[in-house]
């Protein structure tokens, strides 16, 4: 019987040609357990009381599901025993969470659940990761480690909580895909070195936000609605992304004006959304920008900030520019 790789084996594996890649792959291996803890919660979700939202509100005035605190606080607890990074960041976190780690030599950012809405209806949610080298010219908490380019970035992935529960990640040789086989409790490896595809079938964008943009970013909506022929809008990025990964597709999330006044916003997080999806979709063949510039070149200037988003073909993003 022929089994494809476990992660354990691949990183094994990857470890023989690249030693120096050994804490990234003790790291990679954390969020591996951080994944199927989270899969093994959201696949009770109707079963536990975990449906549902929280009385509390995070740092964007946004109310708390209750499976944002339980993964949240997984990430945190989790993280802080295995001793490999010096600081977490989270949408969920106001500020830098120190993880009391002296010798961690990287920091990584969370969207511990994204898409969180989708829970209390079955549907696709994720869990997004970003790691830094931990700089040593500030301290482990200071705000600073996380504003770091998207280029900066040693690893990158999610954890897609879908029909099955997959891992994609980078390091910076291209994109993997891993798929929980939860009888085994393994990750096994599904495909390797995915590529976008050329063509571009599939535009993710909230149409009920059209009457909302700017004129600009409608003339280059109504570009996408002309490449693409289907529209697909699952509510979590993660999934979304995932799906104009592997058949083609450009996922587009401008700025927003829904006061009427013409102060358009945007929505998805810089460090723990928009920076590790670029980095996937860099090396994957596609691209990601703000329609200015390139995601992965842009300088954070806060933890929290939040930026207009086009990411996947690589062509149609170049359109906006
Ligand atoms: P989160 O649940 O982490 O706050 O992220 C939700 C995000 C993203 O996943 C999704 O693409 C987008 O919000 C959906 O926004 P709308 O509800 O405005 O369509
Ligand atoms: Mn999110
Ligand atoms: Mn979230």
């Amino acid at each position: 019987m022929t089994l494809p790789k476990t992660l354990q084996q691949y990183l094994l594996t990857e470890l023989k040609d690249h030693p120096e890649r050994y804490e990234l792959a003790m790291l990679m291996a954390d969020i591996a357990t951080i994944g199927k803890l989270i899969s093994a919660r959201t696949n009770r979700a109707g079963l536990t009381d975990i449906i549902g939202l929280a009385s509390s509100t995070n740092v964007h005035d946004e109310t708390q599901a209750k499976l944002d605190i339980y993964t949240n606080n997984l990430c945190k607890d989790y993280l802080s025993n295995t001793h490999l990074f010096a600081a977490l960041a989270s949408e969920e976190e106001e500020k830098v969470v120190d993880l009391k780690n002296p010798d961690g030599k990287y920091v990584v950012a969370f969207d511990p659940l994204d898409g969180s809405s989708n829970i209390d209806v079955n549907m696709p949610v994720g869990t997004i990761f970003s790691v830094h080298k931990k700089l040593d010219t500030v301290p482990a908490g200071d705000e600073k480690q996380f504003l770091q380019p998207g280029r900066e970035q040693v690893m990158a992935g999610y954890v897609l909580y879908g029909s099955s529960t997959m891992l994609v990640f980078t390091w910076g040789d291209g994109v993997h895909i891993f798929t929980l086989d939860v009888d085994l409790g393994e990750f096994l490896l599904s495909d390797a070195h995915v590529k976008i595809p050329d063509e571009c079938p599939y535009y993710s964008f909230n149409e009920a936000y059209a009457p909302h943009i700017s004129k600009s970013d409608l003339r280059f909506l109504t570009k996408i609605r002309k490449h693409a022929s289907k529209q697909r809008w699952a509510g979590a990025f993660v999934a979304d992304f995932h799906r104009n990964m592997i058949k083609g597709g450009i996922f587009f999330y401008p700025a927003v004006d829904t006061s009427g006044e013409q102060d358009f916003k945007p929505k998805l997080r810089l460090n723990y959304e928009a920076k590790p999806m670029a980095f996937l979709a860099e090396q994957a063949g596609g691209a990601a920008s703000n329609g200015k510039i390139a995601i992965l070149d842009i300088v954070p200037g806060t933890l929290h900030e939040r930026t207009a988003l086009i990411i996947g073909n690589k062509s149609i993003v170049k359109e906006a520019l």
